[in-house]
């Protein structure tokens, strides 16, 4: 397995492979991976002969007071987790390989005004940049997303749609921790007692599936929900909400297929978690 770092060097291998037939899967990272990660490259490498996996903070989807300088990085660990996955090839460029004098970026309506769009009003713009950029470079068959950012995937299953992108967009399911917590990069940043109160985002998950059992009120489902993290008393709530699973608007009656999600902060960590009803 190799890395570069440069768009031109991953170009010429895609060339390569693409002439001699064979099919490449693309999994978009930040690195610092973990099991989550390694879920999105398994799926990448049952589906596809080549596996290519990029590793790049991305600055502009970071909004100004945001933890883009504290992103947590550990270059030797993902590089093994890569290879032990199988991937082929790690991208791993820098910001002015990317963003050298760039004025173009792709911006997505609607879907971006709803949940993590809200309080992170630069951010998707960001993603989808940057998302556009990976599928150009890589020119991958699939390109794989996990449903622990369902806003993220969903927003990128539109976008490609969209502007005609010639890509399958694979959704993956959210990996957790025995507990129950959804593994993400950030749950390095929360002390012991934080990641105990971490966990009522995975209890409230737990209540807002039960209440749906039960009704398609979309407010009793997020009242279930609120009450689990209004209980934890480190835990302050961005928000919660139950939205259509594709146009990601609130609704009042759930049907399968939509969206529960919540954000909520753990002293100055911001977690996400969600379920899609019915599922
Ligand atoms: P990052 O947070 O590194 O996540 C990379 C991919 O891993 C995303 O598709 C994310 O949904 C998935 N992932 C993270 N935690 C997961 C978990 N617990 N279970 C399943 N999948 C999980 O998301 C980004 O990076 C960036 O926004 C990116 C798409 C790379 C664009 O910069």
């Amino acid at each position: 397995m190799d890395m570069v770092s440069t768009v031109a060097e991953v170009r010429a291998r895609v060339h390569q492979w693409k002439k001699e037939g064979k099919t490449i899967g693309l999994v978009p990272t930040m690195g610092y991976l973990h099991e989550g990660h390694a879920s999105l490259m398994a799926q990448a490498r049952k589906e596809n002969d080549i596996v290519i996996v990029s590793i790049f903070v991305n600055p502009t989807q970071f909004g100004e007071n945001e933890d883009l300088d504290a992103y947590p990085r550990d270059l030797e660990h993902d590089r093994a987790l890569c290879s032990r996955m199988g991937a082929d090839l790690i991208f791993h460029p820098q910001p002015e390989e990317m963003y050298q004098n760039a004025c173009t970026y792709v911006n997505i309506n609607n879907l971006s005004d709803h949940l993590c769009g809200k309080s992170r009003p630069i951010h998707f713009r960001g993603v989808c940049t940057v998302v556009s950029k990976l599928l150009h470079i890589a020119a991958p068959d699939r390109a794989y997303f996990g449903q622990k950012d369902a806003q993220q995937l969903a927003i990128i299953r539109k976008m490609v749609e969209d502007l005609n992108f010639d890509v399958e967009i694979v959704g993956c399911p959210i990996v957790r921790e025995d507990d129950g917590l959804a593994k993400s990069s950030r749950n390095t940043y929360l002390s012991a007692t934080e990641r105990q109160a971490a966990l009522c985002l995975s209890r409230a998950v737990k209540a807002g599936q039960a209440a749906s059992a039960n009704t398609t009120d979309a407010s009793a489902i997020k009242k279930a929900m609120e009450e689990v993290i209004l209980a934890e008393p480190l835990a302050k709530i961005d928000y919660v909400e139950v939205v259509d699973g594709k146009t990601m608007a609130p609704v009042d009656t759930v049907k399968p297929g939509d969206l529960a999600a919540m954000a909520v902060f753990i002293g100055k960590t911001r977690l996400i978690d969600n379920f899609i009803i019915g599922a």
